[in-house]
């Protein structure tokens, strides 16, 4: 038997208004990966934030015993001195500064008060092997990939001799390479005898490395499952409370004549002119339609997105759109959002939400006129449809009045989709829609894609996770390298056809 490396007793937490965890308990096995999964809101995050100090001793009720003693931390960096390290859900690295300036950030390699520039480096170059980076540490965070920036958090993580690694949902924006990669990583810490508490809404992958799970519902901790226990089934109906017979609801689709259809679309990128990101793509989705958009992380699908909508992305960008088949203008995002267009992003920190604001105003931002009369907005109303949507999309919050930055990641995208499903599009590109959401809300959200194709909407889907698009859409475009290079509809495609599509694209390019 394993060492218990950590217990936290009966740990519970309130917020105004809301009761976040109460009672729970979770107890840690050195040298384990031990997963955490729950709903969204269900309290993991804010359980790992008791544990690291982020929430200090004092303001919540319990204990938390670490290797047999019982901790106190005030601060993160309490958690940290006892090599406690966490890595939050939102990346939390200075895009603007190196590599190495983020790996020895608030732990400079000091000599007489002046940093040393080539300890800094060479200590950086050196965590960057461990987890398998040949980046040099000079470059800037901002010009690597989200998976690459996730590896030097742990890198960072690594420089602070980590003995318990706590990772908020890693892998969420990873390609599923770097998942891999970073699961890998995972186990080979695990043989090292470092611990991790892994968070994630990727059933698949942790009852891959797991070797014990967790779950919370409500604010209160479940059931362990030890390895031989483990099944997504079991998992899905512990975390939710009941069994899910089916991940996708069933679709019916009455499709129509063509309602939206983007020409010969190309884009530049936005700071270096002769790289052509977009090139050449025409596409079309008919009314009623669930449209996809299939292809590796790079492959230019958001920039698409994003530069049709408002021209949010890149520069030098030629094409048309049409609607109803009349030309349309999207050349900024007031226009298209005048003339039909919803574009839900994928990155709902930066584009997709006011952090500060409540859920009422956020989600009627997109369409004030909706709520006004004679030009003046109607509380009334606006509380109506802000309750509405939180019921449709079933967000959990104390009131539509809860500040939008306290809401649990996979409430946070809720409130980004209520904002554009009240904005009445006739056409809506949702990106990444259910990246980061419980199994259960997901089915919600393809059900209320359903509902819109079958008010004669046209929806386009960019998702990297290929069972969701075969799953709701009724038509798949494949995209590689800014490219369309493959289109097929859904009942013709499967995982197996859309990587050869890539692949075979591949081989033509090089
Ligand atoms: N700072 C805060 N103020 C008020 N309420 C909060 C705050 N932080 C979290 N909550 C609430 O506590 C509950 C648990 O949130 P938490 O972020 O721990 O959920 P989660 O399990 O991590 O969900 P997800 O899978 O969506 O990330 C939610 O109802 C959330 O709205
Ligand atoms: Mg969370």
């Amino acid at each position: 038997m394993s060492n218990t490396i950590l217990e936290m007793r009966s740990i519970t937490k309130t917020f105004p208004g809301v009761k976040a965890l109460s009672d729970v308990n979770l107890d840690v096995r050195e040298a384990e990966i031990h997963a955490i999964v729950g709903e969204n809101g269900a309290g993991k995050s804010t359980l790992m934030k008791v544990l690291s100090g982020v929430y200090p001793d004092g303001s919540y009720d319990g204990e938390i015993v670490y290797k047999g003693e019982v901790q106190h931390f005030k601060s993160i960096r309490d958690s940290e001195h006892k090599g406690i390290v966490i890595i939050h859900q939102e990346l939390a690295l200075v895009p603007l500064l190196s590599i190495a300036e983020n790996i020895f950030l608030g732990n400079e390699q000091a000599r007489n008060g002046v940093i040393d520039w080539d300890e800094t480096r060479d200590g950086a170059r050196k965590l960057l092997g461990m987890v398998g980076l040949t980046e040099d540490p000079d470059t800037l965070v901002t010009n690597i990939g989200v998976g690459k920036q996730q590896l030097v958090e742990i890198a960072k993580a690594l420089s602070k001799e980590v003995k318990l690694l706590i990772l908020d949902e890693p892998t969420a924006s990873l390609s599923e390479k770097d998942s891999a990669a970073l699961l890998d990583l995972l186990m080979e810490f695990r043989r090292q005898g470092i611990t991790s508490i892994l968070i994630s809404h990727k059933l698949n992958e942790i009852s891959k490395v797991a070797d014990r799970i967790t779950v919370i519902r409500d604010g209160r901790s479940i059931e362990t499952l030890n390895k031989e226990e483990i099944s997504e089934d079991r998992i899905i109906t512990l975390m939710v409370g009941r069994s899910l017979d089916d991940r996708y609801p069933p679709r019916e689709p009455n499709i129509g004549d063509v309602v939206f259809e983007v020409k010969d679309w190309s884009v530049y990128h936005p700071l270096h002119r002769e790289r052509q990101v977009i090139k050449n793509i025409s596409i079309n989705i008919r009314k009623g339609e669930v449209v996809g958009i299939a292809g590796l992380m790079g492959s230019g699908r958001t920039e698409f997105a994003m530069s049709v909508f408002g021209k949010s992305y890149g520069q030098k960008i030629s094409g048309e759109v049409f609607l109803n088949g009349k030309k349309i203008d999207t050349a900024t995002v007031e226009k298209a959002v005048a003339n039909g267009l919803a574009y839900a992003t994928e990155d709902r920190k930066t584009y997709g939400l006011n952090l500060i604001d409540h859920i009422k105003h956020n989600t009627t931002l997109a369409n004030l006129g909706g709520i006004s009369r004679a030009g003046v907005i109607d509380d009334m109303t606006e509380m109506d449809v802000a309750n509405d949507y939180r019921k449709k999309t079933n967000i959990r919050s104390s009131s539509v009045y809860q500040i939008t930055g306290n809401l649990s990641g996979g409430n946070q995208q809720k409130v980004v989709l209520s904002k554009w499903l009240f904005s009445n599009p006739d056409v809506l590109i949702l990106d990444e829609p259910t990246r980061g959401i419980d199994v259960g809300a997901k089915y919600e959200i393809y059900t209320i894609i359903n509902q819109l194709a079958a008010q004669g909407k046209a929806v386009l889907v960019i998702s990297s996770e290929m069972p969701e698009l075969l799953g709701i859409t009724d038509r798949v475009y494949v995209m590689n390298e800014g490219r369309i290079v493959g289109e097929m509809p859904t009942s013709d495609a499967s995982q197996e056809k859309i990587m050869r599509a890539i692949v075979r694209a591949e081989g033509k390019a090089s």
